[in-house]
């Protein structure tokens, strides 16, 4: 059985299994040279040479315990229909959603639109790398999704009010994306994933009375689903404040904490395996900076199932002999 699944299901504290989120992307100059190459991003994901080329990158440098299949969460409303484009230095731009999009949506263009995710997924599920090892597929919450979708842009820059007033447009939205999503998750499952994290990027941005309606119900909802495929699912409500509440509700296998989280609290109030929560900046410090923030890590989760990973993404300026290090150090320690 691989490592992530001895801790996640065996609830083993001794296995240390480590992946970490981005861990093929922008830091890694393999990856680099293969972008440089292909400026259409969407283009990219649907590349059923170079994604599973890119999914086993990490793989071959490091003694990780997982590939991530090389995607995007907005991989979804792309397979919904929306224009979605990735501009260098303004990350995501989507076109406007609109009445005739949404009632274009189906079943069989979207399979046909994401086909090449499925076949990459299969492809890599078959390479002898991963033999023990988990093939990680993964998707947005419909919260994160929705925002993107109808925001436009990342809301970090800012978010669009006015959108956001539209309850009937939202309802539907939400209501098309938890089919969709769900869906997503089959075939990646079908294809070979063995594992299905749910990213909710944007889980921090809603006050505690939306929580109920945007989050917990159409998150659990996924999650239920997943189970019922007979694998693992792990949820990361990225700056949720009430993680504890989350897990109550949505009781996925998993939690990915983010690096705003103190893990002694964590502790103290979850009982199921907890991934991640290492600030990335960690990989930007030095050895032995990096060395006493693993251990503090070790010795807090000496008694609960936990994987190693990060509290969001490896940066694009994180030097590959820092991530090297970081594994080795979890993998001799
Ligand atoms: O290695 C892996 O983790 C798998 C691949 C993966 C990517 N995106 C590749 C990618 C995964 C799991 C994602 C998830 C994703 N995508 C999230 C959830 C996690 C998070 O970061 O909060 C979100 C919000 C997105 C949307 C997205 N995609 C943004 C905001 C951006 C641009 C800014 C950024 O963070 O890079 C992307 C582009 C993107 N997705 C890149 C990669 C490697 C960079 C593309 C490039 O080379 O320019």
């Amino acid at each position: 059985m691989s490592l992530i699944r001895r801790c996640i299901v065996e609830k083993e504290t001794t296995a240390n299994p480590i992946w970490l989120m981005r861990q093929a992307g922008r830091y890694l100059p393999e990856f680099r040279k293969i972008r440089s190459q292909n400026e259409n991003f969407v283009d990219l994901c649907l590349n059923t040479n170079l994604v599973p080329e890119i999914t086993l990158q990490p793989l071959k440098r490091f003694n990780i315990d997982a590939a991530i299949i090389f995607s995007d969460i907005l991989m979804i409303p792309y397979g919904l229909g929306q224009k979605v484009n990735f501009t260098k230095g303004l990350g995501p731009e989507l076109g406007i959603i609109n009445q005739e999009i949404i009632s274009n949506i189906n079943k069989i263009d979207f399979e046909e639109k994401l086909k090449p995710v499925y076949d990459s997924i299969n492809k890599v599920s078959n390479n002898p790398i991963l033999k023990n090892k988990d093939l990680i597929g993964f998707v947005g919450a419909p919260w994160t999704l929705l925002v993107y979708m109808i925001n436009r842009y990342s809301p970090k820059k800012n978010i669009n009010k006015v959108f956001f007033k539209d309850k009937k447009l939202i309802d539907n939205i939400i209501e098309i994306l938890v089919k969709y999503i769900k869906l997503h998750i089959y075939n990646q499952v079908k294809s070979g994933a063995s594992i299905i994290q749910i990213f909710d990027s944007w889980a921090g941005l809603l006050t505690d009375k939306d929580l109920e309606k945007y989050i917990y119900l159409p998150t659990k909802e996924i999650t239920d689903y997943t189970k019922t495929l007979k694998i693992p699912v792990i949820c990361f409500p990225r700056n949720i404040k009430n993680y504890k509440k989350f897990v109550d509700i949505v009781n996925p296998d998993a939690i990915n904490i983010d690096y705003n989280v103190e893990p002694e609290q964590i502790l103290n109030d979850i009982d199921i395996p907890i991934q991640g929560g290492i600030h990335p900046k960690m990989l930007l410090t030095d050895k032995i900076t990096l060395k006493k923030e693993v251990l503090k890590f070790k010795r807090i989760f000496e008694n609960h199932p936990y994987i190693f990973n990060l509290g969001h993404g490896v940066l694009p300026e994180t030097d590959p002999d820092m991530v090297e290090y970081l594994i080795k150090f979890v993998k001799d320690n």
